[in-house]
């Protein structure tokens, strides 16, 4: 239990007759970075908001350690462990970023001068030291997004929730984004994510969780993920044509693309598959001149997972199995 920065066992809650989790166990181990996927209104924020005590679960839900507390008997502890980044702004447009950070650090009861301090320390690190006597008002999206998680930080918290961090934003701030965030980790910082990007998922994430339909659908590394749908391929690119024939014939299952002599097959691209693969060319004398081995991208995965695809027929959670 202690390497875990976050263990929730059947977390529940529903609103009205809405059930939107319905039985959600989620672990993450300390210092990585956990990413919940899931189309809109899946139940994300609701998962952050319990998580990190904003809102109470529902009766019936297990056990709830962060940081190794129990969030139910020590809300308090929990809360001295974490900081939040909600998926909404959490800056004050009528001050100024530097006084939005001031306040922070009130709230977590540092002294003036610690506060003015760490204040410092963070707006030069997340590149606000110019805009900082300016109202955040008048702030680009990108800034405010930067304020919202230097404010997360001022209490230097060892777990970070992170709902939807970079949306909205543009490419080279997303990038900046992920960038502070795999600081973070490096530091030791754990980080729950939520996020619309399966790419950012597939960036920083060390585990990838779909939620859907108040469950998780999958969970796993993205290329775990990425297995489990179908489509992996595996490509033979091959310069002589006379190679590229004895290749064709001696495998079975393939695709031609007799132009540009490249052979396809599908694959899960497991190494077991690839073993084999390689041993059917090696004994008929075939060397390819490309291997390469393609796996489905996160997008497929959601898609296949959350139901949201209309060209895949069937029960779109068969396809998880
Ligand atoms: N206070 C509330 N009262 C009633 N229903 C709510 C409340 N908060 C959330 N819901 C419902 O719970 C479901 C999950 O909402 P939630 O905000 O957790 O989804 P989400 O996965 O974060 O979605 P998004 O990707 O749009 O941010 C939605 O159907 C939402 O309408
Ligand atoms: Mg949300």
């Amino acid at each position: 239990m202690t390497d875990l920065a976050i263990a929730a066992n059947g977390l529940r809650k529903s609103y009205g007759d809405k059930t939107v989790l319905d039985g959600v166990d989620l672990t993450v181990p300390e210092g990585t970075i956990f990413s919940l996927l899931g189309p809109n209104g899946a139940g994300k924020t609701t998962a952050v908001k319990i998580l990190s005590t904003l809102i109470s679960a529902d009766p019936g839900t297990g056990d709830i350690h962060i940081g190794g507390h129990n969030l139910a008997a020590d809300p308090q502890a929990v809360r001295a462990t974490i900081g939040v980044t909600g998926q909404f702004s959490a800056v004050d447009g009528l001050i100024t970023g530097e006084e939005n950070m001031l306040l922070m650090a009130d709230l977590h009861h540092l002294s003036k001068s610690e506060g003015r301090q760490v204040t410092a320390e963070l707006l030069e690190r997340f590149d606000l030291v110019e805009a900082a006597k300016k109202p955040a008002s008048t702030y680009s999206g990108g800034m405010k997004r930067r304020l919202d998680i230097a404010m997360t930080l001022v209490g230097n918290p060892r777990i970070i929730f992170l709902d939807e961090p970079t949306t909205g934003l543009d490419p080279r701030s997303r990038h900046n984004m992920w960038q502070i965030i795999r600081e973070l980790v490096s530091d030791g910082v754990t980080v729950f994510l939520t996020t619309q990007y399966l790419e950012e998922a597939d960036e920083l994430a060390d585990r990838i969780a779909v939620l859907n339909d108040g469950r998780i659908a999958a969970e796993g590394t993205a290329e775990e993920l990425k297995r489990i749908v179908p489509g992996g391929h595996v490509r033979l690119r091959f310069t002589d044509p006379a190679a590229y024939q004895s290749a064709a014939s001696a495998l079975r299952e393939v695709t031609r693309d007799d132009e540009s002599l490249t052979l396809q097959l599908p694959s899960g691209g497991s190494q077991r598959e690839l073993r084999s693969l390689l041993d059917r060319l090696d004994s008929a004398g075939i060397e390819a001149d490309e291997l390469t081995v393609h796996t489905p991208d996160l997008d497929d995965v959601f898609f296949a997972l959350t139901g949201g695809g209309a060209d895949i027929p069937n029960q779109p959670k068969e396809s998880a199995r």
